[in-house]
């Protein structure tokens, strides 16, 4: 027997979306009507799902399977017409933003809390996509907020569970279920966009690389592309299973959780290219033999050399980074004489850009890169744009970053974290350098002069929206510079982020400690910020 199902409910305290759609413990999503009443907010925001074709899939975090589950008697009790699920419940996020616009579906529904840990104790998320594939600009998070507070009901099919692991098209009701690999589509794209002849010939040269997929969704996509289309050597991708749990491990690629990589990219015997990614496969992290690269450098560097790849060989129309990146960007679009956006923390803000046509390439400094050819960052697109670009090369990392340095100059660069701090403290540091940010300019602190203080304002250039209160810029004569702002997708407490930047001109002093180097911009920031007094703590519990 299967029937639709009424549910009478109540609005649930707390359910709104963020930057990244909605992120809290899993327990919580687990919880008595918790996850039904989200979607169904998401369903009536979006004016329905009748007749309308959905993209699902998740980072296959505990509770992705179960929820995949729900969400697809929701679609099926709400009319929708078709629904687009990854094998096994699993889609990484560019892959699910690739299959949204290549289907020409209506949206997506991502299941993913990205870098978060997962597990029953740690974090759950689910994202609504529109139908360019991007995350819900504010105005649909809004009206889905909006709808989270006056829900009094939802429609659910009571039906067994989809066998979601077998490839091929099953109904529920009368909605039909298509389950596609969730690789496939995906590594055809990248074909289109890169080389992949001339990777090919860099791997049968004898180039070795390391990718960590810290035990999330890009395993299945970086094995596929890079061993078995690309000929890199078997075990060339570690980590490379999907667990629910992410192996107990923390999937956010920076050098702090992929110490593994680290350590080996700096070993003796290093390979020559290294590089990680995050929960659901849209962050990237770069790593050449015995140097780090910075995603703020990373961004730099592949969009001063995205020529060398197919898709980008007529030219970039423009580039786009978050806020806090590091402004080493805004030096490759001087150069090139193309358009340059700073837009505030989160990948949508570059959604009206890219669909517009006024930007190809954007990055954000917390190891999100991508282009027009999604609306997501995407981890894997990043390592394949890097390897194209050394198959063109034919140079060590380390070797292509002291010439990038040389030709636009060095922006130092690091964020320092400081986690789980009550929200009242850390509401008050910013309130207060909101109220003296208009006499910082001409102040001195440890011998920088301040010459522009503001709380960042975004007017999107393509839809006149304003966004305001995105953190504070303190700008100073010499170049550097320092950000301060919340976190929006933190699950406990708040989460006061620190960005640091110098800029350096000179190449015989690009080789510096990067601590050396910001010292002088950090103790400024403390000056300014009293961030131990606020924080009550003595050092950031992150820095990368
Ligand atoms: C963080 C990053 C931001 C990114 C977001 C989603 O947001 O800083 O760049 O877009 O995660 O991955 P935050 O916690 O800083 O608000
Ligand atoms: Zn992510």
């Amino acid at each position: 027997m299967t029937r639709i199902l009424t549910v009478p409910t109540q609005p649930i305290e707390g359910q709104k979306p963020g930057t990244s759609g909605l992120r809290k413990k899993t327990r919580i999503f687990m919880g008595p009507h918790y996850l039904e009443n989200f979607t169904q907010s998401v369903f009536d925001a979006i004016g329905g799902v009748q007749g309308k074709m959905l993209v699902l899939g998740g980072d296959g975090r505990y509770f992705n399977d179960r929820a995949v589950q729900v969400i697809l008697r929701m679609a099926a009790a709400n009319g929708a017409g078709r629904v687009v699920v990854g094998q096994g419940g699993l889609l990484s996020t560019p892959a699910a933003s690739n299959l949204i616009r290549k289907l020409g579906a209506d949206g997506g529904i991502i299941l993913s809390a990205s870098h978060n840990p997962g597990g029953i104790d740690e974090d759950f998320g689910m994202k609504f996509n529109g139908a360019n594939g991007g995350p819900a600009p504010e105005s649909v998070t809004d009206l889905i907020y909006a709808r989270t507070q006056d829900l009094t009901e939802y429609h659910i099919f009571e039906t067994a569970d989809l066998d979601l692991s077998v490839i091929g098209e099953s109904v529920m009701g009368d909605m039909a279920v298509e389950i596609v690999d969730p690789v496939a589509d995906y590594a055809q794209l990248m074909g289109d966009l890169f080389d992949f002849e001339q990777i090919r010939n860099l791997f049968i040269g004898g180039f070795r690389m390391r990718v960590d997929a810290m035990h999330a969704v890009t395993g299945p996509y970086a094995k596929a592309i890079l061993e078995e289309i690309l000929g890199a050597p078997k075990g060339t991708v570690v980590n490379g299973t999907p667990s629910p749990d992410f192996g107990g491990g923390h999937p956010d690629p920076n050098p702090v959780w992929a110490k593994d990589l680290m350590e080996v990219m700096f070993s003796d015997n290093a390979p020559d290219f290294g590089a990680a990614s995050d929960g659901d496969g849209d962050r990237n992290m770069i790593v050449g033999r015995g140097i780090y690269v910075t995603p703020s450098d990373s961004l730099a560097v592949l969009a001063a050399n995205a020529h060398l790849a197919p898709a980008y060989a007529k030219g970039l129309a423009g580039i786009a980074r978050s806020m806090p990146t590091s402004r080493a960007a805004d030096r490759v679009a001087a150069k090139l004489g193309i358009e340059c956006h700073e837009t505030p923390t989160g990948w949508k803000f570059f959604g009206n850009l890219l669909d517009a046509g006024r930007v190809t390439i954007c990055g954000e400094e917390s190891a999100g890169t991508g282009s027009d050819h999604v609306r997501e960052k995407d981890g894997l697109w990043a390592v394949l744009l890097w390897l194209n670009i050394l198959a063109r090369r034919i140079e060590p990392v380390q070797q292509i970053m002291s010439a990038h340095w040389a030709e636009y100059g060095r922006n130092y660069y690091s964020r320092h974290d400081y986690e789980a701090i009550p929200s009242e403290r850390a509401n008050a540091l910013i309130q207060r350098l909101r109220d003296i940010a208009g006499d910082l300019p001409g102040q001195q602190f440890q011998g920088l002069t301040v010459e522009s203080a503001d709380d960042f304002a975004y007017l999107d250039p393509v839809d006149g929206s304003s966004s305001k209160g995105q953190g504070l810029r303190i700008g100073f004569s010499d170049g550097s510079r320092v950000v301060l702002r919340l976190s929006g997708t933190g699950t406990e407490g708040a989460t006061l982020r620190v960005y640091l930047e110098r800029y350096e001109a000179d190449p015989t002093r690009h080789d510096l400690p990067v601590d050396e180097a910001l010292a002088p911009v950090i103790a400024a920031a403390e000056e300014i910020a009293l961030i131990r007094e606020f924080t009550g703590r003595d050092a950031p519990d992150v820095t990368t």
